[in-house]
């Protein structure tokens, strides 16, 4: 089994959460090369849960930035790929949305995970733009 808790984000140990970005596949798709950037990236987050195994070791994270009243983004959600489909994403979720009970969660999906917020409760918004970074 696993357990589910809030984090302070600058607190993780970064090489650990790239470790499971990697182990996750998420890691293609962010930049966990330049690590300064990464480490920016987690204690910019003000809403990081992460799941332990019960032995310690990291197996998944959602890293979240809210303003605890009204929304809340889901930047990142990563599970090990040897504990997927068992409900660690699930419980991210669960204890990112009761951190911040009013907010409402808005995230992009990656391709891979298209399937998967339907199934968890999210509903797709024809009207979501983004604009790209400056640099
Ligand atoms: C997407 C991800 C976070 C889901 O985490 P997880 O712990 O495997 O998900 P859960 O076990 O909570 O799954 C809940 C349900 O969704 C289903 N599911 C899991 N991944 C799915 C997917 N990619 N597509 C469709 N359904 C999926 C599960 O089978 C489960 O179904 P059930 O309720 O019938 O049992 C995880 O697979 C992952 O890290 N993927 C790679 C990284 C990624 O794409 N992240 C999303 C970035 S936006």
């Amino acid at each position: 089994m696993w357990k589910c808790e809030r984090v302070i984000g600058a607190d993780l140990d970064v090489e650990e959460v790239i470790g499971v970005y990697r182990a996750s596949t998420l890691a293609e798709r962010r930049p966990v090369a330049d690590v300064e950037r990464f480490a920016r990236m987690l204690a910019g987050a003000n809403l990081v849960v992460v799941a332990r195994a019960d032995e310690g070791s990291l197996i998944g994270i959602a890293r979240s930035i809210t303003d605890g009243a009204y929304s809340t983004y889901l930047g990142d959600l990563a599970v090990d790929v040897a504990y997927q489909g068992k409900g660690v994403g699930r419980d991210l979720i669960r204890v990112t949305r009761e951190a911040a009970p009013q907010a409402k969660l808005i995230l992009l999906s990656a391709p891979a995970a298209v399937g998967y917020y339907p199934r968890v409760g999210f509903t797709r918004h024809e009207s979501a733009w983004t604009r790209d970074a400056l640099q």
